[in-house]
């Protein structure tokens, strides 16, 4: 071919190609199933912190630094230890950091999840921390030491159902957080269990599907699973630089430097008729089109 029809590619290419090719620039060791403390063999939905973004749902990040395993929250400052992970019920067995570390914290905020990425399952409850309540003979409610700034006051852990008592002491402060229903009904409320092993306890949240069912096809097409910012759903990373909704086409599979498909026949320009552009590849099933 002659440095005229290289260039015509090239015009071509910079001029219709970013309408319908996104390039991801994923490399090989990008988005690998990983390790993350006791858990194993991790993949999307779930992103091991370090590795690019797009490599899991945003409200699935593992901090895996240390010996606890975190979960962060897309823009939420709780961070979270991860007691269990279950991928297939999908749900996530977690605890405060702050409150099971303390159960005075420094500061006092109410437990926050992205409830359109999670809800709670039925063994969770809701229940109060309350501090700095009135001094005084509540004998229904267990108390609990709590110091802050060297002042200690009377504080109580109760169920949210519990609040509404006529008889309940004022406090300043309450703060609202999920527990298992079990460890404060046959764990706290017959003093087997401390407040702050409630809490340790943690609670348990659930997902509905993040694309994660269609991982598994993704990777036997030699794809990666990930999070399209741009469309803010899964899609299957594919070796030819595109981003599909369910696998990659199964003929771009052994060749992953494929040249950039050719625009679609209308825009060719009539005069260059020595150029046989590529047919794009079909695609082998329904839906199964490059992002646009
Ligand atoms: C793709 O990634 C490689 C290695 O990380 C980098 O050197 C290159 O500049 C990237 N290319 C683009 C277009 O981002
Ligand atoms: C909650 O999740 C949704 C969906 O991922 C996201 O768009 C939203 O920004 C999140 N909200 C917060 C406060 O993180
Ligand atoms: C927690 O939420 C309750 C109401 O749901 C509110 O009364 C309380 O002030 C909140 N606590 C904090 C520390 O923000
Ligand atoms: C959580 O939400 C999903 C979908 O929104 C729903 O199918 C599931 O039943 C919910 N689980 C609980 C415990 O509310
Ligand atoms: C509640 O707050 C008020 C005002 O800040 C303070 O005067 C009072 O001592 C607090 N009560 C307790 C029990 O700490
Ligand atoms: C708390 O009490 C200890 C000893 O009783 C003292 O050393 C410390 O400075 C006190 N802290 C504050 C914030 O008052």
């Amino acid at each position: 071919m002659n440095s005229f029809v290289y260039l015509v590619y090239f015009f071509l290419f910079i001029t219709f190609v970013p309408n319908y090719v996104k390039c991801f620039n994923i490399s090989a060791n990008d988005c690998a199933p990983f390790d993350c403390g006791k858990f194993k063999d991790l993949h999307y939905p779930f992103r091991k912190i370090g590795e690019p973004n797009f490599c899991g749902h945003p409200g699935f990040s593992l901090d895996c630094q240390s010996d606890d395993v975190q979960i962060l929250f897309e823009e939420m400052s709780q961070r979270f230890r991860i007691l269990d992970i279950n991928p297939k019920g999908r749900t996530l067995k977690i605890a405060r950091m702050d409150i099971s570390d303390s159960i005075c914290p420094e500061k006092f905020s109410n437990s926050s999840l992205n409830s359109s990425i999670f809800n709670y399952t039925e063994k969770d409850k809701m229940a109060a921390l309350l501090y700095e309540c009135d001094e005084g003979d509540f004998p229904f409610f267990i108390s609990f030491p709590c110091t802050v700034n060297n002042i200690s006051t009377s504080s109580y852990f109760v169920m949210e159902t519990e609040l509404d008592s006529p008889i309940f002491p004022s406090c300043n402060v309450s703060v609202m957080v999920p527990v298992m229903e079990k460890s404060f009904k046959t764990g706290f409320m017959s003093q087997k269990l401390k407040v702050d092993d409630v809490m340790e306890e943690g609670f348990e949240v659930g997902w509905s599907s993040m694309g994660e069912d269609k991982c598994e096809d993704c990777i036997l097409s030699s794809g990666k699973c990930g999070f399209d910012f741009s469309v803010n759903e899964f899609r299957c990373f594919c070796p030819d630089d595109n981003a599909y909704a369910l696998s990659c086409p199964s003929n771009t599979i052994s060749i992953p430097q494929q040249p950039p498909p050719p625009p679609p026949p209308q825009l060719v320009v009539p005069t260059i008729d020595n150029i046989e552009p590529i047919e794009p590849a079909p695609s082998e099933t329904a839906g199964n089109s490059p992002t646009l």
